[in-house]
């Protein structure tokens, strides 16, 4: 199926905010591949756990040989953990949400990158979280984990932007997706008056976000931009 059509691959495909970027690159003429645990609604669902190195180089491969390239790349498989002191968090948890959130978004550049950087252009997205800019208390890992993307992401961009391959983040605010769950304090409604837009964050609205950075955004290079209804300003 090799062809002109650009191709995204997405992690974290089968849900939420990964769900909502695959469908709006999929609607503008985009080839999709989604890399979840969950069978996710791409052209080419791909079930493997980011975690698993050797698992997302045959991801990529398998993407190159259906489509013959890859032109984006968004790493948004993750997970949450609301609500844990630090002093409660256990090495296990501080393990599993490292190994995922960084060693995923890791896992899946090494995999990805050499496929754009093969045609000196393309773009990798990184989903990271809004709560890594401004901090958040009981959540502290998933927060450490976040800012160390953007670390990554920063040190890549700069790594290399002579190629023509661009790497950027996302950090959304709040974003209605199942990752929140039904009771988060994030929807509380006493929580989502301090907001200055007074409202959670849509999955596509951080779509159009990836998109635009993927695209006419060709100048952001080792960016984060932060979609969250003015959490941080
Ligand atoms: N929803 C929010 O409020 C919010 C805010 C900021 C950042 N984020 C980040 O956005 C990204 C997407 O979150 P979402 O809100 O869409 O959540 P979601 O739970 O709706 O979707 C996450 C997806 O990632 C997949 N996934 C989890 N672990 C995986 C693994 N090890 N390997 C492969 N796939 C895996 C899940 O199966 C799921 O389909 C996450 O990185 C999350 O941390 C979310």
């Amino acid at each position: 199926m090799a062809g002109t059509e650009p191709v995204v691959v997405v992690t974290g495909a089968a849900s939420g905010i990964g769900a909502a970027t695959a469908a709006l690159f999929r609607q503008r003429g985009w080839h999709t591949a989604g890399v979840d645990l969950n069978a996710s609604a791409t052209d080419l669902p791909i079930v493997c756990d980011v975690t698993d190195a050797a698992g997302m180089r045959s991801a990529a491969e398998q993407v190159v040989a259906e489509f013959g390239r890859i032109d984006a790349v968004v790493t948004a498989a993750g997970f949450y953990q609301e609500g844990i002191d630090v002093c409660d968090i256990t090495r296990e948890q501080w393990d599993a949400m490292l190994g995922v959130i960084l060693g995923g978004t890791v896992n899946t550049c090494a995999a990805m990158l050499p496929h754009l950087l093969a045609a000196d252009s393309g773009s990798v997205i990184a989903i990271s979280s809004e709560l890594a800019l401004g901090g958040s208390a009981t959540d502290l890992h998933y927060v450490a984990a976040k800012g160390a993307v953007l670390g990554l992401i920063k040190s890549l961009a700069a790594e290399y932007a002579a190629t023509g391959v661009r790497l950027n983040a996302v950090a959304p605010g709040p974003t209605d997706t199942p990752l929140l769950a039904p009771d988060s304090l994030w929807r509380e409604p006493e929580y989502l008056r301090t907001l200055p837009l007074g409202r959670l964050v849509r999955p596509d609205e951080i779509a159009a976000t990836v998109y635009y950075l993927a695209t006419e955004g060709s100048v952001y290079c080792g960016e984060v931009i932060s979609p969250n209804a003015g959490a941080v300003i």
